[in-house]
């Protein structure tokens, strides 16, 4: 059994040492063993321009949230998955990272940016993969990522039990989707929104909390409310992701007929 969550705030726009307060006095007294965080939780989401996400940006190798997010794994035994700006050399990736007490085990890039991320991000550079957290398969995604069925298919593939999902989401598709991708892969999901507004000179933007956990049969175990922070912690047996039958004659892994799905291959 393992008790994962998520803990869904109101990052402050480029106010990293702020929301990273913020997030050590939130998570200060939980116990779990997995917590997700949003989407670009420490430097906030709606920048100006490519030079702004730079400027905020940090190499998780050279960076004091990280060292701090480290030190609560350690303190805390626990996991988490966050959302984080990260820069490499004249690049910058909208990132989540897999950090647990030994430190930054694991770099997940978006793949699918999302709008006007196009303008400040990197695309994704590397394969979607599966790492162990405890006795469970996890696999990341960053939010927009949800639109494409193919990223939670392929972390399925790869063996993932739970799909952690750090998101700032604006439109209002994801949540329920995430019932079906759940369902259709027989996984669990953890999709950790961020709510409240980043309000900049050029515009604002809206996000939609209701961060929720959704079981392997598309069961919703919780939906955090739309603008409400919330740490949420629950028990589940990953197990449950393994079996993938849907009727005793039905597997959704196994009775695939990928002979038929050339087309999906080609770009
Ligand atoms: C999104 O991908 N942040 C909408």
């Amino acid at each position: 059994m393992l008790r994962i969550g998520y803990y869904q705030f109101r990052p402050q726009f480029g106010q990293i040492q702020e929301n990273l307060k913020q997030v050590l006095n939130a998570l200060k007294d939980v116990s779990a063993d997995l917590i997700v965080l949003p989407e670009l939780a420490f430097t906030g989401y709606y920048f100006k321009d490519r030079e702004e996400t730079r400027t905020l940006a940090e190499d998780p190798q050279d960076s004091s949230t990280i060292e701090s997010l480290v030190a609560l794994c350690r303190d805390k035994d626990f996991y988490l998955i966050t959302g984080f700006a990260e820069k490499q050399q004249d690049k910058v990736f909208n990132s989540s990272l897999l950090i647990g007490p030994e430190g930054v085990i694991h770099t997940y890039r978006k793949l699918h940016l999302f709008s006007e991320e196009k303008n400040w991000f990197d695309p994704g550079d590397i394969p979607l993969q599966v790492w162990e957290v405890r006795e469970a398969n996890v696999g990341m995604m960053v939010c927009f990522d949800w639109i494409f069925p193919e990223v939670t298919r392929t972390l399925t593939v790869e063996g993932a039990d739970i799909i952690c999902h750090p998101s700032n989401l604006v439109l209002d598709y994801c949540q329920q989707t995430m019932l079906s991708r759940c369902l259709e892969n027989g996984v669990f999901a953890v999709t950790a929104n961020r709510y409240g507004a980043d309000k900049r000179p050029h515009g604002e933007l809206r996000f939609t909390g209701k961060s929720q956990i959704v079981a392997p049969k598309g069961e919703l175990l919780h939906r955090s409310k739309s603008q409400k922070q919330e740490v949420f912690i629950t028990e589940i047996d990953p197990i449950l992701a393994r079996d993938k039958h849907i009727t005793p004659l039905n597997q959704i892994i196994s009775d695939r007929r990928p002979e038929f799905y050339a087309p999906l291959s080609q770009v």
